[in-house]
């Protein structure tokens, strides 16, 4: 049977060139070096320079994505970008990237799914590829998280970055078996229930303000690990695969104790498990795909492997995705 499987073609990243180490941010709050490192394995994070928009971020890293894949801009005919922090309450950043990038058809749009915003993009993009709207998609995850924290309080400050991510997917052909090449399943679910676990307390119609991200860092990790486990499950068992199948783990990268506790949960070994926190810090959408290009970039994640993306974020929202890449 021949079935039509969205491929990855190529990725890019971007990282703003100021590396802000914890021992900074220990200069300016209540904490240390050594907190930071323990509580969450993160050691520095990039923070945007001033001017520099979430929509400079996207660019950078779909132009390597772009370059990556081979393919010219006017080629792309749908954008999805997963962002919490837009240039602006609208348009969509997704336009914007559109037009820098000399792009006058087709169609874009953001997404908004706080830290699972990745994988709510790659779950749209497959379904457009996959309903034949759309055959050369441009996926993208950017934040300026740095824009929305508030930088005197030091149970949220010191826990995100600021970066984007990039993937092209394309249309190609399969036989819907497990063997062919692209995104086999996407998984999305959300529950509002947990809004005031994290969320920012700011936006165009309540305040008329931008606001401030507020976490309950403790509940939001205990769900965290049930989510994503839960999310990695229903990938395996709807391929019929077992953990040991999958050549790596990509997760959202929010804290190295929930990366590890969810390996545990899920039974998979550190080894195959990506994690970037250390350099990056949690940059909400961005953090799947920069983890992602970081992989791919060092020569671990090769072409044909069985790639698991998972992640979880405000809403709450989670959702996991199996790729052939
Ligand atoms: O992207 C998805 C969303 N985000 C996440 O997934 C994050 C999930 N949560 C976490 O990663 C962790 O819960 C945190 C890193 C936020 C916190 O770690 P924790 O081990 O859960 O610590 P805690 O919140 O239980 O706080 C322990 C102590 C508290 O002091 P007391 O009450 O025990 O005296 C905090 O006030 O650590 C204190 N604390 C800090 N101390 C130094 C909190 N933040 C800091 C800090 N420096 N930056």
């Amino acid at each position: 049977m021949s079935v039509v499987r969205s491929q990855v073609a190529g990725v890019g990243a971007y990282l703003p060139s100021r590396v802000v180490p914890n021992a900074e941010l220990a200069q300016k709050l209540d904490t240390s070096d050594e907190w930071i490192r323990e509580r969450t394995g993160i050691r520095e994070r990039r923070i945007a320079a001033d001017g520099e928009l979430t929509s400079d971020l996207a660019i950078a890293a779909s132009q390597e994505a772009l370059r990556a894949a081979g393919l010219l801009p006017s080629a792309i005919d749908l954008i999805v970008l997963a962002t919490a922090t837009p240039d602006e309450t609208f348009p969509a950043t997704a336009t914007t990237v559109q037009a820098r990038l000399g792009i006058t058809r087709g169609a874009a749009f953001d997404i908004q799914a706080v830290c699972s915003g990745f994988v709510y993009a790659l779950a749209t993009a497959d379904n457009f590829i996959k309903a034949g709207q759309a055959k050369n998609v441009l996926v993208i995850g950017a934040e300026t998280f740095s824009r929305i924290l508030d930088w005197n309080d030091r149970t949220t400050a010191v826990l995100f970055g600021d970066g984007a991510g990039a993937l092209v997917l394309t249309a190609g052909k399969g036989e819907g078996t497990t063997k062919d090449r692209g995104v086999f399943s996407t998984h999305l679910f959300s529950d509002g229930r947990h809004h005031d676990l994290l969320y920012v307390d700011g936006g165009p119609s309540k305040t008329m303000t931008t606001g401030h991200l507020r976490m309950e860092g403790r509940e939001v990790f205990r769900h965290a690990v049930a989510n994503m486990a839960d999310a990695i499950d229903l990938a395996l068992k709807t391929n019929g695969l077992s953990a040991s199948d999958i050549d790596w783990f990509v997760p959202h990268q929010a804290n190295q104790r929930i990366l590890d506790a969810t390996a545990r949960k899920v039974g998979v070994h550190p080894s195959r498990v990506i994690s970037t926190v250390a350099q990056h810090a949690n940059t909400s959408a961005a953090s799947v795909p920069l983890a992602l290009v970081a992989a791919v970039a060092d020569g671990r994640i090769k072409r044909e492997q069985l790639v698991l993306l998972e992640a979880m974020g405000g809403g709450f929202t989670w959702g996991s995705a199996l790729i052939r890449w």
